[in-house]
Parts: structure tokens; sequence; C-alpha cells
């Protein structure tokens, strides 16, 4: 009988040449060759019907136990490629040492950074931490400071008003002075950072919105003495820069007595005065002082038997005097390039 001896001859020549095979597109020609409709198989297939009778059950068992056979060969070496192609990429394809992908991470803006390290440095120091809200009254926010209608901080250069002489965005965060008065009885260590507001013409230290934190102090002995302290510690802690030096001098506000002025180096020029610093090279970090009596009284505290002192500096020169920030307006500019180094 031809036929068996054809389909023996199939499956030998499919076993030689399976051993060829590498890869699946390979294997899907042979695959085709061997069980597709134009197959030797398919031909014997399909002429069993003509056959006599007593070939057709012979020839007919044979055949389909032939295209099993065809069926499995191929099966099997499937599988053996793709444990093949595991193998490889196990073992040599993936280096796992290879730098992966980098996914870009973000990282806190430097103003909250510094806001964040204010917060610890000052709770070390035995600092509440309290707010106040932006909008404040003017009641709050210069009146109890002593600041009459008249005061130059006042004026419409200064500030933003929503509801002329009565509401605006604060200029400074002694407001919360007065809240902290009007709600807590001495002893008093509050600090309390936030945003303030000015109508300002924007230049290399200043911007027409920023951040502060401000100190309040009110015990039966302070001094000048703990102010400087006090400063000089937490200042130092901020600025982490010892190039830095610190300056202390006279200033006027109308809610201290006395008052004065912190100073940093300019660390743009190392003192000799630039744009950074106006020429002057110093950059002022806060004003402060000891609490004026009547501020105190106004809220029914003895200032015989209690003083205190208050301090407002601003967090954005701290950032400049710590990372040599050449000009303020940079840290609201929101570029990454600039932000991505910090
Ligand atoms: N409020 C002042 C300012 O914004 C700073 C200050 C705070 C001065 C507390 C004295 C006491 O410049």
């Amino acid at each position: 009988m031809e036929a068996i001896k054809q389909l023996e001859e199939l499956v030998k020549s499919l076993k030689s040449e399976i051993k060829a095979v590498k890869n699946d597109k390979e294997l899907q020609d042979l695959k085709i060759k061997y069980t597709g409709r134009k197959s030797e198989l398919n031909t014997i297939l399909r002429s069993i019907k003509n056959l006599p009778k007593e070939e057709k059950s012979v020839i007919g068992k044979e055949s389909n136990k032939t295209k099993i056979q065809i069926e499995e060969i191929l099966a099997r070496k499937e599988i053996d490629l793709q444990k093949q192609e595991e193998k490889e990429i196990l073992e040599e394809k993936i280096d796992l040492t290879f730098p992966g992908k980098k996914t870009p991470l973000g990282n806190l803006h430097p103003i909250t950074q510094m806001y964040n390290k204010v917060v610890r440095v000052f709770r070390e120091l035995g600092f509440t931490i309290v707010e106040g809200p932006d909008i404040e009254t003017d009641w709050h926010c210069f009146e109890m400071l002593r600041m009459q209608k008249d005061h130059p901080a006042r004026d419409m250069q200064d500030t933003y008003y929503i509801e002329e002489g009565e509401v605006l965005p604060r200029t400074h965060t002694s407001a919360v002075q007065i809240r902290t008065l009007m709600n807590q009885k001495p002893p008093i260590k509050i600090l309390a950072p936030g945003r303030c507001y000015r109508n300002e013409k924007p230049d290399p230290r200043h911007t027409e919105t920023f951040y502060q934190f401000e100190g309040l102090v009110i015990d039966e002995k302070t001094s000048l003495k703990d102010l400087k302290s006090t400063l000089t510690s937490a200042f130092r802690r901020l600025l982490e820069n010892d190039d830095v030096k610190l300056r202390f001098r006279h200033n006027h506000f109308p809610y201290t007595e006395p008052s004065i002025e912190v100073d940093g180096t300019c660390v743009m020029c190392g003192g000799k005065g630039c744009r950074t610093c106006g020429g002057d090279g110093w950059v002022e970090l806060c004003g402060a002082g000891q609490v004026h009596p009547e501020v105190l009284e106004n809220f029914g505290i003895n200032s015989d038997k209690y003083q205190g002192y208050a301090f407002g500096p601003g967090i954005g020169r701290f950032v400049m005097l710590r990372h040599q920030v050449p000009d303020t307006r940079l840290l609201f500019e929101n570029d990454l390039r600039t932000l991505e180094q910090f």
C-alpha cells in the first residue's frame, strides 16, 4: 500500500526538518507545510473516501495516527522553543545590573523646605506653632500694632486693600501677635509662619507675595538678650552657613521698643556689595524688638509684670542666604530648571 509508506515518510522527513527550526516563524511555516490545506497529509486524507472499501479503513486509521503524531511533534517543538526563549531572557538577555529608566521625582519647593525647617527649629526651642488668616482686618494688622491711620505702612503703596481701610491681605504676620494676645494669657511663646502680601515693586529682594514667620514671647523676665540669643541660635541652624555673619542694629517699629533689625552677610558678594544686596553687603533678615508696653496693656496684660519680644523674619531671605539664590523672584517663577536644584 503506497499511502502507508507515504505516511511513514512524512513523519520521518518532519522529524529531520524540525531539527533545524530556530524560531516561531520557522515552526509556523513547517506547520503549514505538514498540516495545511495543501499538505501531503491533507491530500491523503481527502483521497480516502475514493478508496476501495478494504483499503479505506486501514489507510484511514493510519493517516489519523500520522496526523496525531505530526501534531505532537509540532507541539513539542513549540514548547521547546518557549522554554528556550525564557532561558535566554533569564540567563543572558536581561542584565539585572543595567540601570533602569529614571522616573522623575518631585521635590518640595525651596520655600516649603525652609518653612518646614523653621517649624522644626522653633519647636525644638519650645515654641508652639499657630496660624492666622491671610485676609485680615485693618484693626489686627495695623491699629492694635500702634500704626495710626497716617502711618506709612498703611499707605496704598504697601497695602492691597480689599475694602479700603478695613479688609486686606495681611502685609505681615504681626497680625497674629494680636490674634494670640486676644485669646492667650502669658506666658506666651508662639511662632506663626505664613504668607504675606505687599503692593511692592519686585526687585532682587522683594516680591509682592512672600513668607514670614512671626515669633512672640511674653513672660515675666524676658530681655533683649533673650531675643538676641534665640534669634542667633535659630538663624544659625536655618542658614547652615558659617560664612554668613549676623549684624544687629537699631530700627523702628511702632509696636516694639526698642526695635532692632537683624541682617546677614550677602553671600553673593561676600559683603562687598552687589545687585542682590543692593550694594550694601548685607541682606535684611528680620525686624524685631521688645513688645511695646501699650500693645500688652491693650489686652489687659500688666506691662510692669510682663515683658516680651517679637520678631518677623522673611523665609525667602533664608533660602537666598542658605542656597546662594541671587534673586528672590526666582523662587516665585516656578521654573523647573531652578526648582530642581533644591
Ligand atoms: N512686621 C515686621 C515686618 O514685617 C517685622 C517685625 C515683627 C518687627 C515683629 C518687630 C516685631 O517687617
